[in-house]
């Protein structure tokens, strides 16, 4: 699908994103291993998380849709799963396959995960391999890296893992195959990521200790079935945060908003960029803070950004990049060679096609140089990934003329409504 973007006069009002889709998937899964009936609220409709859902049902699971958001998921504990009789499909999403793949190394049955082409390419082997320590046995094409991918779980043995590259997605699949295991797993983190996991396994009465970059867990512990109602998504939020401080004619308030700090990174950035933005924490809700965060019309300029505070943001580097292409002066990001293996190369996408559009921008290779200045209207493409797509409607906000962007179907992944949100915000 090609969307048509304009400049628009000004950007005003209120909007309350969707429900985090991180928390969303671990939501399901989590209610699907534990002992009876869990109630959802807020989770995130978008394919990323209809794809969790569809994987668990193919595993046995009983999910009752009860309207826009709402869930009751039966679980029957791990031991309730079944071998599933088709191939299990993940789509877009690596967090349904990455931490599905942490959930099957401890049952006994085959299985076979599988997902879309952008999916396909994506590396699995940081995951397969700490299981394959573990006791599963995994298989995949390129020696057991890319998906579609078999396994055969069983009984595990306990893991002390120190992660290569921060990532929660890893973290998740091997702190829910401990759980299945005999004795102590422990994950060392060179980084901290995102700490949904943690937060939601100890809302259900998992004990877990969490010690400087480093988690642990007993095996064989049971997880309490749960009611959760799910803040929103702070990624979703952030393509509305930046269009505020970058549109000359903008306040925008984002409400019940997720606000862990593991994920507010760019809260960080954009203040230090001179954002005028402001934050108000209004409670928690399953151990997650959420609040309200206005955003208005600033002066931007540019920064540097690398170390522990990528993985705060990763996912919010298209945005921030649409942000330092019009920000006065140079923007370095570093420290992000994982945006290579994200739904596109986020370095090569972003690059390319914020060129189109009159951005000057070198690649390095774990990030890139941004020196801002101002944006033209052009073709572009979302390479069928949904942070680029949405970057670039907000990019064709404030360019001058008229934007095009190809492939924009793909915002579905993670944000069905972003353009019916943005909409309601063009004055
Ligand atoms: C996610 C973790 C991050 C993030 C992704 C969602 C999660 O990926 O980029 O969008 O829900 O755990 P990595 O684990 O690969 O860093």
């Amino acid at each position: 699908m090609d969307l048509r973007v304009r400049p628009t006069r000004a950007l005003k009002g209120e909007i309350t994103p969707p429900g985090d889709k991180s928390i969303s998937h671990r939501a399901a899964i989590f209610a699907a291993l534990a002992d009876g009936i869990s109630e959802v609220t807020g989770f995130l409709e978008a394919d990323d998380c209809r794809s969790t859902l569809r994987c668990l049902e193919g595993l046995g699971v009983e999910i009752e849709r009860r309207g826009e958001g709402s869930l009751r998921i039966r679980g029957q504990g791990p031991e309730g799963l079944r071998e599933p009789e088709d191939v299990l499909d993940a789509g877009n999403s690596g967090t349904t396959m990455r931490l599905l793949m942490g959930v099957l190394a401890g049952q006994p049955f085959y299985s076979v995960l599988t997902g879309d082409r952008s999916l396909r390419r994506r590396p699995m082997a940081r995951v397969a391999d700490p299981l394959r320590q573990m006791g599963a046995q995994i298989w995949g094409r390129e020696g057991g890296n890319l998906a579609p991918l078999s396994i055969k779980g069983g009984s595990l043995r306990p893991i002390d893992y120190s992660l290569p590259v921060a990532s929660a997605q890893v973290k998740s699949a091997l702190l829910l195959a401990g759980l299945t295991a005999e004795g102590e797993t422990v994950v060392r983190e060179p980084v901290p990521a995102r700490d949904h996991s943690e937060r939601l396994l100890e809302f259900c009465g998992v004990k877990i200790k969490k010690e400087d970059w480093k988690i642990s867990l007993w095996g064989r512990q049971r997880l309490r079935p749960f009611q959760i109602h799910i803040p929103g998504d702070f990624s979703a939020a952030a393509f509305f945060l930046v269009a505020a401080c970058v549109h000359p004619r903008a306040e925008i308030v984002v409400c019940n908003v997720g606000l862990n700090s593991t994920r507010t990174g760019l809260l960080t950035v954009l203040t230090d960029m001179g954002a005028e933005i402001r934050v108000y924490p209004e409670g928690t809700s399953a151990g997650e803070p959420y609040g309200v965060v206005s955003a208005k019309t600033s002066n931007l300029r540019g920064t540097k950004i690398g170390g522990p505070l990528i993985p705060r943001l990763i996912d919010e580097i298209p945005v921030l990049a649409v942000a330092a292409a019009v920000a006065e002066g140079q923007t370095v990001i570093q420290d992000a060679a994982e945006l290579k293996v994200k739904e596109s190369d986020r370095i090569a996408t972003l690059a390319m096609e914020l060129r189109k559009m009159g951005a000057r921008i070198e690649t390095l290779p774990d990030g890139m140089i941004l020196e801002g200045g101002t944006l033209h209207g052009a073709v572009v493409d979302s390479h069928g990934d949904h942070r680029l797509a949405m970057a670039l409607v907000v990019a064709g906000l404030i360019a001058e003329g008229e934007t095009v962007v190809r492939g924009a179907e793909c915002m579905a992944v993670s944000y069905p409504g972003f353009m019916s949100d943005l909409e309601a915000l063009l004055k």
